[in-house]
């Protein structure tokens, strides 16, 4: 038996990565139609509050969510496209975090609105969606997007799932769940379970480490695939630490681009973002279907999540077995990386070795 075969998980390790929150990564924070214009909203990022507003020209900025003076949230204020007015004492601050006006100062009195700023945070609106990077590089690279396809038709689901990242993570990406959690005539039953092996190799692009899944057929036991594309479509799977999963399904013909990132509230919340794109003609119509098939989707998900999470808190034994938790695994090898790299100051480096993994789904 390969020594490697049931390594201890490292999910339950205290001592080990688990449950740490990566800094210096772009991470999904809302999709861009959830901020409109002269309008602001609060989310709350790896434990940060954070305002995230769009200004009259459309541009998108994110603040700190917290008035330097007493702390008051700032998004509970207004926003006239330019300034936000702090509700408390009306403290006033431009979409960089400058502070431009304390009304209740004489002109004498210290501190003056040029003393004051509240922390900004890099924003930025792509393909329908607003990423904010939480960490302190100075050139934090692109964020993550979707291949182009054309005219595309976009919606975005999203789900909060009580656990921190690295279950939400892992349960997502987890190729064994599916003939049991997604129990559906629709997508695959438990009898149709197969053999598959899959080319994974390794990705490293602007810093961003992970996997890919090279080009393969779909599952001919994905129905749902058929039904939407029209054909048995090649598909792509591509992961990027800490949590943007991109699907890529193409019949040649027709394409559909699923992004799915997960984006911790704080060490027990993990907001779980999809986005999905197609070109598939009269895609607009489909939109109420897809949307319900999603979230139903992602909402067994989410309770499949929960019930391990339940059994998680009686400390059992786990493991992680080869060749379908592989990819948790990596996960972990990756997130140490992550870490590694940082606290040695050094760029991040793939330990993955390309590698077929078999399994049966
Ligand atoms: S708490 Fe914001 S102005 Fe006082
Ligand atoms: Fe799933």
């Amino acid at each position: 038996m390969n020594p490697d075969q049931t390594a201890p998980a490292d999910i339950n390790d205290p001592t080990a990565v688990a449950g740490v929150m990566l800094r210096e990564a772009w991470y999904y924070a809302a999709p861009a139609h959830a901020v409109g214009r002269r309008k602001t909203i609060h989310k709350t990022l790896l434990g940060e509050p954070v305002l995230i507003g769009r200004d009259s020209h459309g541009h998108v900025f994110a603040l700190r969510d917290t008035c330097p003076h007493r702390g008051t949230l700032l998004s509970r204020g207004h926003f006239d496209g330019a300034e936000v007015e702090c509700p408390y004492h009306g403290w006033r601050f431009a979409t960089d975090g400058r502070c431009t006006a304390i009304p209740s100062q004489t002109p004498d009195q210290r501190p003056q609105p040029n003393d004051i700023r509240t922390q900004s945070y890099r924003a930025q609106e792509a393909q329908g969606n607003i990423w904010i990077y939480i960490g302190e590089a100075q050139t934090p690279g692109p964020v993550p997007d979707v291949p182009v396809i054309g005219d595309q038709f976009g919606l975005h689901i999203s789900m909060v799932f009580d656990c921190n990242i690295d279950l939400a993570v892992s349960g997502l990406m987890d190729p064994a769940h599916g003939a049991f959690v997604h129990r559906s005539a629709i997508w695959r039953m438990q009898k149709s379970i197969y053999e598959k092996h899959k080319l994974f190799s390794p990705l490293n692009e602007h810093g961003r480490i992970g996997w890919r899944m090279d080009k393969h057929q779909a599952s001919s036991n994905s129905r749902a695939y058929r039904l939407f594309l029209g054909g048995a479509p090649q598909t792509e799977i591509t992961y990027m630490l800490p949590s943007v999963r991109i699907e890529h399904a193409s019949t040649g013909l027709y394409d559909y681009c699923g992004l799915t990132a997960c984006t911790p509230i704080d060490a027990q919340r993990t907001e779980v973002h999809h986005a999905m794109y197609w070109n598939v003609p009269g895609g607009a119509v489909l939109k109420p279907l897809v949307r319900a098939f999603a979230w139903r989707f992602l909402d067994q998900d989410r309770r499949a999540v929960m019930d391990m999470v339940a059994g998680l808190k009686f400390n059992p034994a786990t493991m992680l077995i080869r060749d379908a938790d592989q990819q948790t695994r990596w996960y972990f090898k990756l997130k140490r990386e992550w870490l590694a790299a940082a606290a040695e100051g050094r760029p991040r480096l793939n330990p993955i070795s390309p590698i077929t993994l078999s399994w049966r789904s």
